[in-house]
C-alpha cells in the first residue's frame, strides 16, 4: 500500500469532520463527494445549494453538511466570537459580524468553536487568504509560537541509500520566508511531529546548513549558520528526547561516511529523514529538486504548529489533491 493509500485509509478509521470552505469551486465540490463516498472524513461544505449544482451539476451531495454563512443561524455566534478574538487588536463588533460572513473566516470559526476537527481551503484563495483567518482565531499550539509547513516526500522506490526510509520531511518551505532561530526551532519540533503522525516514520532532524559543525562561517553576510547553531540549541531544549542534531550539510546529514568524518560524536549525521532548512529559499528549491531530479513525489504544504489542524491548497491544484488534503488534516486533529 502506497504511504498516501494508508494515510488515506488511516483518515477513514478516525471518522473526523472537515470544512472546506470553498463550495463556488468545482473542484472543492467534486472532492467532497469524493471524501463522503470513500468514507475519508465527514465533509461540511462551506456554500449553498443552489450554487453547487449550477457549477457541477453531475455532483450528487448526498452525505455532505451545506452551510452557508449568509443564512445559518451560527453566523451570529461566531461573529462574537471573533469579537472576542479580536477586540484587543481594535475589532469592532460591527467588523466582526461582516467578517464571520466571509467563508474562509467562517470555517477557522467553525474550526476555533469545535464543530468541526480540520479546515482546508485555497483551491481558489492565496496562502495569506487561507491562512490569515487561522492565524488570527485559531492560534498556536502549546509552547509553539510559530505556524509552519512542511512537505512530505515520498521516494519513487525503496533503492535510494541515503534515504533507507524511503520518505522523508522537508521544511519549512511554503511559509516563514526569513525565520528566526526561535522561529527555526519551532519548525524543527513541529516538523518531528509530523514526521511521526503523517509520514510514519520515528523523526531524525538535521538542521541544514552550508556548513557542518562551525566547518563555514558567513559572519559577513547574511550569518545564517550561528542562527542554525542557535537554533540547533533552542530545539534541543524544547525537546530534549528527540533525536535533533545540527548544524549540518546536506550530506552530512544524509551520508553515514559523511556524517561520520565531519561529525563523528553525533547520532542523527548521516541518518537523518527530517530536514529544516535555514529559509524558505532553500527550502522550496531543495524540495523541487528532490521533486524534478530525484523523482521524489511531494505531499503538502502540509501546515503545522497550528492548536487545531488547517491546511492550505494550492490554486493549481487537482480533485486528488483536495482529497490527499483532506485526508492528512483529518491525521492531524486531535
Ligand atoms: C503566513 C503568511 C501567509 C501570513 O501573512 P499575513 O496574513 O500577511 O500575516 P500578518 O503579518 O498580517 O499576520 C497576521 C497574524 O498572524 C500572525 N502570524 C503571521 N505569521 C505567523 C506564523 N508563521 N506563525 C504564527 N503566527 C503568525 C501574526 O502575528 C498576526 O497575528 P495578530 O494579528 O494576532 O497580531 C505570510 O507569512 C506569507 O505570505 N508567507 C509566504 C507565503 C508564500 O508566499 N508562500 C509561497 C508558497 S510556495
Amino acid at each position: 500500500m502506497s504511504l498516501l493509500d494508508e494515510i488515506k485509509s488511516k483518515a477513514a478509521a478516525r471518522k473526523k469532520t472537515i470544512v472546506l470552505c470553498e463550495g463556488e469551486d468545482k473542484r472543492v465540490i467534486e472532492a467532497a463527494a469524493q471524501i463522503t463516498r470513500e468514507g475519508i472524513a465527514k465533509i461540511v461544505l462551506i456554500g449553498n445549494e443552489a450554487e453547487c449544482k449550477k457549477i457541477a451539476p453531475e455532483v450528487k451531495l448526498d452525505g455532505i453538511t451545506l452551510v452557508d454563512p449568509l443564512t445559518s443561524d451560527k453566523t451570529a455566534v461566531y461573529a462574537k466570537l471573533l469579537y472576542e478574538a479580536r477586540k484587543a487588536k481594535g475589532m469592532t463588533e460591527e467588523q466582526a459580524a461582516e467578517q464571520a460572513k466571509d467563508r474562509t473566516m467562517f470555517g477557522a470559526l467553525m474550526l476555533k468553536a469545535g464543530d468541526v476537527d480540520g479546515y482546508v481551503s485555497g483551491a481558489c484563495h492565496s496562502t495569506a487568504n487561507t491562512l490569515r483567518p487561522g492565524l488570527q482565531v485559531v492560534k498556536t499550539a502549546a509552547g509553539i509560537k510559530t505556524v509552519s509547513s512542511c512537505f512530505i516526500m515520498i521516494a519513487p522506490d525503496n533503492k535510494n541509500p541515503y534515504n533507507p526510509d524511503g520518505v522523508a520531511v522537508f521544511a519549512d518551505c511554503a511559509i516563514n520566508i526569513e525565520p528566526t532561530a526561535e522561529q527555526l526551532a519551532d519548525i524543527a519540533v513541529s516538523s518531528a511531529k509530523t514526521a511521526r503522525s503523517i509520514a510514519g516514520i520515528e523523526p531524525r532532524v538535521a538542521m541544514l546548513s552550508f556548513s557542518t559543525k562551525g566547518s563555514g562561517n558567513d559572519d559577513k553576510f547574511t550569518q545564517t549558520v550561528p542562527k542554525v547553531q542557535q537554533a540547533t540549541v533552542l530545539a534541543k531544549a524544547m525537546a530534549p528526547e528527540l533525536a535533533l542534531d545540527g548544524e549540518f550539510q546536506f550530506d552530512a546529514a544524509v551520508a553515514p561516511e559523511v556524517g561520520k568524518l565531519k561529525a563523528p560524536d553525533s547520532k542523527v549525521a548521516g541518518h537523518a529523514n527530517v530536514f529544516v532548512f535555514p529559509n524558505i529559499n532553500a527550502g522550496n528549491i531543495g524540495y523541487k529538486i528532490a521533486q524534478r531530479f530525484g523523482g521524489y513525489m511531494a505531499i503538502g504544504p502540509v501546515c503545522q504548529g497550528f492548536a487545531k489542524p488547517l491546511n492550505d491548497l494550492s490554486r493549481g491544484c487537482s480533485v486528488e489533491d483536495i482529497v490527499a488534503t483532506v485526508a492528512v488534516t483529518a491525521l492531524q486533529a486531535e
